[in-house]
């Protein structure tokens, strides 16, 4: 299990994320959800020490790891469990795919050239890109590229990955085969938090689901019963809202 404690991050004197305590099993994949500006990329972010919090520590493969404090070593060790996925893809340009792949397997894990080869190629088959090893982002799609970079997280087998609005930077028509790869690997037992908008898409393949406001989480549950059966004023006036948008379905 992977245990997050007392969470707190605040900017100036926004209090973002207000003592949030989330405990995650193997296996699970828990869906983030909540209005704009309610702190979700954050939360993401204090977990993989891209912002440092005031207090909060997580629990992950047995060891407690303070998230509060800037320690080198402690944050490797910490982005050696967590792998995340951006909006934006991140992918080094004047890499190929395979070497996009390839890179944290050479030099976070030391691992040799070959090896890292034939385990980056195993991630781009999950993935479904292994005809575009080849290819550098700037001829791939933002959905192919996408599918790399999930590629990319996975090859350095994370105990918990950390996907931050996969989809929403993506045609339209491509959203559809990255939600498709996210929930094959969801399939295969992945860990993962998956903050998300595509709310037809979170309902489908998370087994959990958690609606943040405020800093708080205001409901935590299973996908019925956060969807059907929400319990706080805010999460209905956000659904409502969103069925009011119409948004599209993804039936995959
Ligand atoms: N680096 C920063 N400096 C100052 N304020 C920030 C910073 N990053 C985030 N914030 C503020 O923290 C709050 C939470 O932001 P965050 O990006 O986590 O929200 P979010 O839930 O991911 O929103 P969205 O759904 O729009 O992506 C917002 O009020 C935002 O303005
Ligand atoms: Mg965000």
């Amino acid at each position: 299990m992977i245990a997050i404690r007392n969470l707190k991050k605040s900017f100036r004197n926004n209090t973002v994320l207000d003592g949030i305590d989330l405990d995650i099993n193997k296996g699970d994949v828990v869906g983030i959800i909540g209005p704009s500006g309610t702190g979700k990329s954050t939360l993401l972010r204090c977990i993989d020490r891209l912002e440092t919090p005031e207090e909060g520590e997580i629990t992950i493969d047995g060891k407690t790891i303070p998230l509060s404090k800037h320690d080198r070593k402690q944050t490797l060790e910490l982005r050696r469990q967590t792998g995340m996925v951006f909006q934006r893809f991140n992918l080094f340009e004047r890499k190929t795919a395979l070497e996009n792949v390839m890179e944290g397997l050479v030099t976070v894990q030391k691992k040799s050239k070959q090896e890292a080869k034939e385990l980056a190629m195993q991630e781009l088959e999950r993935v479904g890109m292994s005809a575009w090893s080849e290819h550098y982002p700037k001829h791939l799609s933002g959905g192919q590229q996408q599918r790399v970079a999930i590629a990319r997280a996975l090859a350095m087998k994370p105990q918990l990955l950390l996907l931050d609005e996969p989809t929403s930077a993506l045609d339209p028509e491509l959203v559809g085969e990255v939600l498709e790869t996210i929930r094959s690997i969801a399939n295969e037992g992945f860990t993962m938090l998956l903050v998300s908008h595509e709310m037809s898409f979170v309902r489908n393949v998370a087994n959990r689901v958690i609606f943040l406001d405020n800093g708080k989480i205001v409901e935590d549950g299973t996908p019925e019963e956060v969807f059907e059966h929400p319990k706080s004023q805010r999460a209905k006036d956000f659904f409502a809202k969103m069925y009011l948008m119409k948004q599209p379905e993804y039936t995959i």
